[in-house]
């Protein structure tokens, strides 16, 4: 490799804060970092599976046990990160439940959108203090928020909620892009395709060895998305090369985001 590109794509020596990080989409950007260096800290809300991806990367990972959310969760990530500066702040941990029109009640609606859609805000808000303790002028601290393709095209699943949190997590990272600029902090957010993690094999019974569901074929082939698909873009963004990128929503999907 070039010395150029080595220097273009190095994020060794920073901070990442990744939610959900114990499964599928986190699982692989926690990974990558770890493994471009980075000290990762990872949460989610079971303290075995916690342990376990810590141990797996090893170095300097650390874990935080905590429901991001709720407001004590969020907190508890505060207090655990102290005034260390974090670099980059990944907002992944996400869920998904039908929320179909014959259906009754609201209890659904309101967890997917609090955990998908509020969290990211509420946790980004409250780690600003690290952010801007990591942020300069050339280089910005990122907030990389998960999306999904679910906010560019309507699907077939009737998970309302879902698709609607994630076209409002698209508009929230624009909309904090902006604001943020001028505390040298940028936002964007990824919109993944099909990747295998449990919540795909909850509503597609598509665990990493089985076959792409036709609906979700993309025009790039009949793949899931992989480690390298999705590390690849969060260290782009996270690196010299994405320092200028703010606000925008990047699909990974093969290219799926294309066709509806
Ligand atoms: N997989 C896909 O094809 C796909 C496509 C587009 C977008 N996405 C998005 O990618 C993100 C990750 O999805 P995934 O498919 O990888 O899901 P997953 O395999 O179900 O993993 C979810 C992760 O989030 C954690 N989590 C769930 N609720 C939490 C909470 N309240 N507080 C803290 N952590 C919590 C889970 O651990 P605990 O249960 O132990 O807390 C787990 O680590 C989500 O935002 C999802 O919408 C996924």
């Amino acid at each position: 490799m070039s010395i150029y590109v080595a220097g273009l794509f190095d994020v060794a020596g920073k901070r990442a804060l990744v939610t959900g990080a114990t499964s599928g989409i986190g699982r692989m950007i926690a990974r990558g970092l770890a493994q471009a260096g980075v000290e990762v800290w990872v949460v989610a809300r079971g303290a075995d599976d916690v342990d376990a991806i810590v141990g797996e990367l090893g170095g300097k990972a650390q874990g935080v046990v905590a429901d991001v959310a709720t407001e004590d969760g969020i907190a508890r990530i505060a207090e655990a990160l102290g005034d260390r500066p974090l670099h980059i702040l990944v907002n992944n941990a996400g869920t998904d439940r039908p929320t179909p029109l014959d259906a009754e009640g609201r209890e659904d609606f309101d967890a997917v959108l609090g955990l998908n859609l509020t969290a990211p805000f509420l946790l980004t808000r409250k780690l600003l203090p690290q952010l801007e303790g990591a942020a300069s002028p050339g280089d910005p601290a990122r907030v990389i928020n998960i999306a999904s393709i679910a906010a560019l095209n309507p699907g077939h699943l009737e998970n309302f909620a879902y698709a609607s949190s994630k076209s409002g997590v698209a508009m929230m990272s624009r909309h904090l892009g902006r604001h943020l600029a001028k505390r040298n902090i940028s936002c964007n957010a990824i919109a993944p395709g099909l990747f295998p993690s449990r919540l795909t094999e909850q509503f597609l019974g598509m665990g990493e060895a089985d076959e792409v569901p036709k609906a979700f074929v993309s025009p790039l082939g009949a793949r899931a998305g992989e480690m390298d698909d999705i590390a690849g873009a969060v260290i782009y963004l996270s690196s010299r090369a994405g320092a200028w990128v703010t606000g925008v929503l990047l699909p990974v999907s093969g290219g799926i985001s294309t066709v509806s």
